[in-house]
């Protein structure tokens, strides 16, 4: 934490007094600083100056052939290396993808609720969002193939359509087999592609497995690819890695790949690259998930719990991966005001209205329970229930803290 006069270090800083369950960041204690810096001096140490240079442009080869190997092990099929690009991340991965596929003016879908800053991300390519019909099992495809005939029948293009089917941001769910097969067979068959972002898929909880990605579902040789999908080390690693990847078809790699800013400045973080790719070949990364995923585990079970005791009139599903629980608010509880209450006894979380591009979520909060530890989540529990009993019976309200 900076003190007074110095410029802060993190994105976020904590102010001590509240607990902030509206932050998708991860908890200090699941970050691998020593384990990073092994796979940093191991990189440098087998990789010399070549670390140290401009990388290849679509990434490091030593990482690409691991992640095509590791993708082959935890999903359902592996990537050829000409289908794998290296990026900043995911939200570096949408940006690139948006700015090959879409032009000014066309219309990009999204799954309704969806990741909130994604939203942005897609907004900044000059395209018109329209939210996709969803129900609490995810993504409607038969609504979504009429939605999409009638965008294009009043002469739109529409070429993505973004969505976080496994252990998803906001909800925590998967989107079952039969929406994800229709959903592919629906992107080959209209040209519009999915736009899969895998960010969680690494953190299932044992015994959970993660279902197969919807970019494993289609057909490899099917062109154009009905599917991108967007991968991240910033949960599984961390986030300050700034390192993530897409796979998509060899077209969309060396469109990548032959960007100006590729040509100027080499593929992106390749010394990070590096770094990882020490990680996962030295088993280090498998020990590390295997910590972080019972580590979060115990974090769901806690707040989980905390919530069960104090807030029945609550409504949630417990996630089998992920960071995040997506309440449902009585009828007298909208998130809104609530989030105003809920900060004056010292706690926060994400209004579910943030989610929706236009309406909806009015009764949803986002809880991430990724940053904090287990009493902190008990902790957090008790004063959103305060919060609630404090709008629901106002005569009666707890003190603020
Ligand atoms: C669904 C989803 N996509 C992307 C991101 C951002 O990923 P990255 O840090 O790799 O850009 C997040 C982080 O909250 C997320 O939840």
């Amino acid at each position: 934490v900076p003190s007074a006069g110095e410029l802060p270090i993190t994105q976020y800083v904590p102010d001590g007094a509240t607990i902030d369950l509206a932050w998708g960041h991860p908890g200090e204690a699941l970050l691998p600083v020593q384990e990073w810096a092994a796979a940093t001096e191991a990189a440098l140490t087998r990789y010399g100056w070549q670390a140290l240079s401009y990388g290849h442009g679509a990434g490091p080869g030593p990482l690409v052939d691991w992640l095509a190997a590791r993708l082959g092990r935890i999903d359902g099929r592996a990537p050829a290396p000409a289908e794998l690009f290296v990026t900043a991340g995911a939200s570096h991965a949408l940006e690139l993808t948006c700015a090959a596929l879409t032009r000014p003016g066309d219309v990009v879908v999204v799954d309704s609720p969806t990741y909130h800053l994604a939203l942005r991300v897609i907004a900044d390519h000059g395209v018109r969002l329209v939210g996709a019909p969803a129900d609490d099992e995810g993504i409607d495809p038969a609504g979504t193939a009429a939605l999409l005939d009638r965008l294009r029948s009043d002469g739109l293009r529409v070429p993505l359509l973004y969505l976080v089917p496994t252990y998803a941001n906001p909800t925590g769910g998967c989107l079952p087999a039969d929406r994800r097969a229709a959903l592919v067979e629906l992107a080959a068959r209209t040209g519009t592609a999915l736009v899969e972002d895998d960010t969680y898929r690494e953190l299932a909880y044992p015994p959970a497995v993660a279902p197969p990605s919807l970019w494993s579902l289609a057909d490899p040789a099917a062109d154009p690819a009905p599917v991108v999908r967007l991968g991240s080390f910033a949960k599984s690693v961390a986030p300050g890695l700034r390192l993530g990847f897409l796979t998509g078809s060899p077209a969309l790699v060396r469109a990548l790949a032959d960007r100006g800013m590729v040509d100027s400045g080499g593929g992106v973080n390749h010394t990070t690259a590096l770094a990882m790719a020490a990680f996962g070949a030295s088993g280090g990364y498998d020990r590390h998930l295997a910590r972080v995923r019972v580590g979060y585990r115990a974090r769901r079970d806690a707040l989980a719990g905390a919530l069960r005791a104090q807030l029945p009139a609550v409504r949630f599903r417990l996630p089998d991966g992920g960071w995040f629980l997506w309440l449902r608010l009585p009828d007298d509880v909208p998130a809104g005001p609530l989030a105003g209450a809920a900060g004056r006894h010292g706690v926060g979380f994400l209004p579910g209205a943030r989610c929706y591009l236009a309406g909806g979520g009015s009764h949803r909060a986002r809880l991430s329970y990724s940053l904090f530890d287990p009493p902190q989540l008990v902790d957090a529990a008790g004063r959103l229930a305060a919060a609630v009993a404090e709008l629901s019976s106002p005569g009666r309200s707890a003190p603020a803290r």
